[in-house]
């Protein structure tokens, strides 16, 4: 566990069951979970015995007494034994990822998504559980004039992916408004960030690069902005939606500052102590410039803010990255800065 890992009760969460157990948002909540003593059931279709990501994400998982993991599909397999007795399902599992999402695997994210959480909701409804906690996506709001999205802003998805997300939390929303249906809530995530984090995404990518040598691939001019969420934030803001009684419908999950890619760039090149060498090309269709969570509606149904900043959650990313990278022998060389950087919250 990094250096920021939340300690947290949870009084109220006996047992519950987290969809993308084998992910890095899923991954990281189990495990806040376990640690608190509540009782889980992982669900993913990644197989740790021959994914090594998913292998990597379950470790501090698998073993443990509070965990209970189970390899299967939510397209096809039986959910409801899962759920029953459970207070709470924090339904993760999806597709995620802007880019590839107008090729030909649209088809993968409209089955995960959309049609696996369609499954989801079914059996949530015939066992008649109280509280679904789904993962949505800053993405549903679309472009931006550069202020701060508030959950009441009308939707304009500029993705194939997005358009999932918003497809994925209105079902869910439309099946808490059907009577006798479970209390939903839809946690928009914005980009988030730290060890484990998907290896597609700019962050990892960014201290893979300084810490490999290797390039980095810049999509576009590096002015994209994004209102990048700690993990640990992340996964605090999801068990407080499992737990808060007032907590319904969509709501923000930011990390309560946006940063430039550029300045990304210079924070890791500042913790490594090298320069990044940059292939730059254009900007992938669909990507947003900037993104800003307004934290109004989340701080006070939520109770819950960010308090992790982006230097401070950098640091803890980078130095968890380097330890994988230097097991795997895919590291050159030390990073000459890294271990005289102090921690600033
Ligand atoms: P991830 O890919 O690491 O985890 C998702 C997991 O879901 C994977 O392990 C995958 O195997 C599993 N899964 C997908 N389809 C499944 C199916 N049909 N049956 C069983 N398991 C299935 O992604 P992540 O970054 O941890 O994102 C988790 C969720 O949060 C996703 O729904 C994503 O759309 C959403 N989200 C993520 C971010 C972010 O910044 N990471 C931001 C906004 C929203
Ligand atoms: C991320 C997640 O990937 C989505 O699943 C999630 O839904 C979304 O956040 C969200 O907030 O809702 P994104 O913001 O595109 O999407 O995050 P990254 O993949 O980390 O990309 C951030 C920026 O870096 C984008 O502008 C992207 O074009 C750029 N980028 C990414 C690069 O320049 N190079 C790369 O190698 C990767």
């Amino acid at each position: 566990m990094s250096q920021h890992a939340p300690n947290l009760r949870i009084p109220v969460l006996r047992r519950v069951v987290v969809t993308g157990s084998a992910g890095f948002i899923g991954s990281r909540l189990a495990h806040a979970l376990v640690q608190a003593g509540t009782a889980v059931i992982g669900v993913d279709r990644r197989d740790a015995a021959t994914d090594p990501l998913a292998a990597a994400n379950l470790a501090p998982l698998l073993g443990q007494p509070e965990y209970e993991h189970v390899t299967a599909d939510l397209l096809s397999c039986a959910i409801e034994p899962h759920l029953s007795d459970a207070d709470a399902i924090f339904h993760l599992a999806g597709v995620p990822g802007v880019r590839p999402s107008w090729g030909p695997r649209f088809g993968d994210y409209l089955a995960s998504n959309v049609l696996a959480t369609h499954r989801v909701l079914e059996a949530c409804s015939r066992i008649g559980l109280a509280r679904v906690v789904v993962a949505s996506s800053s993405s549903v709001y679309g472009p931006t004039d550069g202020g701060a999205s508030v959950e009441t802003d009308s939707p304009q998805p500029a993705s194939p992916y997005a358009v999932t997300k918003l497809a994925e939390e209105q079902l869910c929303l439309a099946y808490a408004r059907r009577l006798g249906g479970p209390s939903v809530v839809a946690l928009r995530y914005f980009t988030v960030y730290g060890p484990r984090q998907r290896p597609d995404m700019f962050i990892h990518r960014v201290l893979h690069a300084a810490l490999t040598g290797k390039p980095l691939h810049l999509y576009g001019d590096g002015l994209q902005r994004r209102d990048f969420t700690y993990i640990d934030d992340a996964v605090a803001a999801t068990i407080a939606a499992g737990i808060a009684p007032a907590a319904r419908g969509p709501i923000n999950v930011g990390g309560g500052a946006t940063a430039s890619l550029l300045e990304v760039i210079d924070i890791a090149k500042s913790l490594v102590g090298r320069e990044i060498r940059l292939h730059q090309g254009p900007a992938p269709n669909g990507d947003i410039v900037t993104t800003r969570a307004d934290l109004t509606r989340t701080s006070e149904v939520l109770g819950w803010r960010p308090h992790v900043d982006l230097h401070s959650g950098m640091h803890s990313h980078m130095e968890v990255l380097a330890c994988q990278l230097g097991a795997s022998g895919e590291r050159p060389d030390e990073p000459s800065l890294a271990s005289t950087h102090r921690l600033s919250r």
